[in-house]
């Protein structure tokens, strides 16, 4: 599987894990993008095993030794196993994260960093992109948060709205829709159940924000480049069936 061009200087440079489990019975990606400006960014990275397929992806596109920022939405080990070896190849990139995860970070790579704590409101510019930075702590984790390229259009909000599911296609539109949204149910169901309440909320105050979004980006299974509202509105419908809540979010 090659990298593939999302849109235009948006890469996914992410792996694929055939191997089925309870949790994933259609196995899963971990997905990392690649976005090319001025500057070189880095969003996510893949689990360990992988690194050398997130390597390989980024050098169709540019050198690895390239990138001048790496964005870390979420701290877990799917996501962040093959930071250590970014950062060999990238000693002096700048790297971004949640204040929650500085901790978590610097105790996975103990080699001075250039970190960078973010919080919501916070911005960099790259060249003719801004990326904006959104805090969802505990979707699913304390560290989490979401990052967003207005430009582009492009929301990366790591493990919200993923779905466990390998495949050779990287948009939900090229696969069967029941399926999708059985997947995507299934890890709402496994992963963001427990936090519905956080999940409402956070809904309310990214629609707040009035960002325009045309594609949806996250850490495992398809990007939803069609029908975003759809997506949205099961969310909505899944969070709510759990609190009992009612909430309106256009
Ligand atoms: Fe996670
Ligand atoms: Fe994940």
């Amino acid at each position: 599987m090659a990298a593939i061009e999302l849109k235009s200087n948006v890469y996914w440079v992410g792996a694929i894990h055939w191997n089925t489990c309870t949790a994933a019975p259609r196995g899963t990606t971990f997905n990392a993008y690649l976005v090319v400006d001025e500057q070189i960014t880095l969003v996510d990275t893949v689990y360990a095993p992988y690194t050398a397929d997130l390597i390989n992806h980024i050098s169709e596109i540019v050198a690895p030794t390239e990138i001048d920022n790496i964005i870390v939405n979420h701290i877990e080990p799917e996501h962040i196993g093959a930071f250590p070896e970014i950062m060999r190849l990238n000693p002096s990139a700048k790297v971004y994260v949640a204040a929650n995860a500085v901790k978590g970070i610097t105790n996975v790579f103990y080699k001075d960093l250039n970190i960078n704590a973010v919080k919501t409101g916070d911005s960099i510019n790259t060249g003719k992109y801004t990326f904006r930075f959104i805090e969802t702590p505990m979707l699913h984790w304390p560290d989490s948060m979401f990052t967003y390229i207005s430009k582009l259009k492009l929301l990366l909000p790591n493990d919200v709205f993923s779905q466990h599911y390998a495949s050779n296609q990287r948009f939900a539109d090229q696969v069967d829709e029941a399926s999708v949204m059985e997947s995507a149910k299934k890890y709402y169901a496994d992963i963001l159940n427990p936090v519905s309440q956080i999940v409402l909320r956070k809904l309310a105050e990214v629609e707040k924000l009035e960002l325009e979004i045309d594609m949806i980006a996250p850490s495992h299974g398809f990007i939803w480049r069609k029908e975003i509202e759809k997506l949205i509105a099961a969310y909505q419908r899944w969070a709510q069936m759990n609190t009992g809540k009612k909430v309106v979010v256009g």
